[in-house]
């Protein structure tokens, strides 16, 4: 039975969170795409490639291999042998993904390795486009949403308990300008997949909005 569960939404939705929680709940594996887009975005930055440089990026798609192996159940992304987890996760990284996701150059690849994936085994796959365009016979579709505010706040959280000194505002600014690239490029834009459920996480914690999923899941 295909048991593949999608799970797409804007930045700072807890969709890795949550995947995760639930792909171990339901004995699946969880596939964080945002990882690939950025392990190919921090390949762009240190190699001085502008992101509205398409040609650049273009000619740099060639040289990048980007795959995918698990440690102690934890997805790794691997960049032409090394493995990048520990350099992804900064906001220069994640704005620079969010620009360079746009390029269909770079989508075809990522695509291509995501859906190999789903072929192999059981997955909780989270992205932009998962639901619309990777995997569109998924069994459940999730669109995992919360507000601009509620949002930004998490993101303030996270990045303050880090060490990151940081401000509200901007914060918020860059939530908005991010979903504002995401939802508005020509190739697979953010979208609720017509068939996908709409979870607001708003006002829930961490282990309602798991309990909703799992629910939803299990009931199709
Ligand atoms: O989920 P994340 O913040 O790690 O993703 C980083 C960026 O990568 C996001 O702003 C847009 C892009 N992305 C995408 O275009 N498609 C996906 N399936 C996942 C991420």
């Amino acid at each position: 039975m295909n048991r593949t569960i999608a799970i797409d939404g804007p930045a700072g939705a807890g969709k890795s969170t949550i995947a995760k929680l639930l792909a171990r709940k339901l004995d699946l594996i969880y596939v964080d795409t945002g990882a690939m887009y950025r392990a190919m975005a921090y390949y762009f930055l240190s190699h001085g490639i502008a992101a509205e440089d398409e040609a650049a990026v273009a000619a740099a798609c060639q040289d990048v291999s980007v795959s995918i192996v698990y440690e102690n159940g934890e997805q790794q992304v691997i960049l032409n042998g090394e493995n990048v987890n520990g350099v992804i996760r900064t906001e220069e990284v994640g704005n620079m993904a969010s620009a360079t996701s746009a390029y269909p150059v770079v989508r075809e690849k990522l695509v291509e390795l995501q859906r190999r994936l789903a072929e192999k085994t059981a997955v909780v796959m989270d992205g932009r486009d998962i639901g619309t365009c990777v995997l569109p016979d998924a069994r459940v579709k999730i669109y995992l949403t919360a507000s601009t505010a509620a949002r930004a706040e998490r993101r303030y959280e996270e990045l303050t308990a880090k060490g990151i000194a940081c401000d509200r505002d901007e914060v918020e600014r860059d939530i908005r300008d991010r979903d504002y690239r995401d939802m508005h490029r020509e190739t697979s834009p953010l979208c609720q997949a017509p068939d996908a459920v709409l979870v607001d996480s708003s006002e829930m914690g961490i282990d309602e909005v798991v309990e909703t999923i799992y629910n939803i899941a299990v009931s199709k």
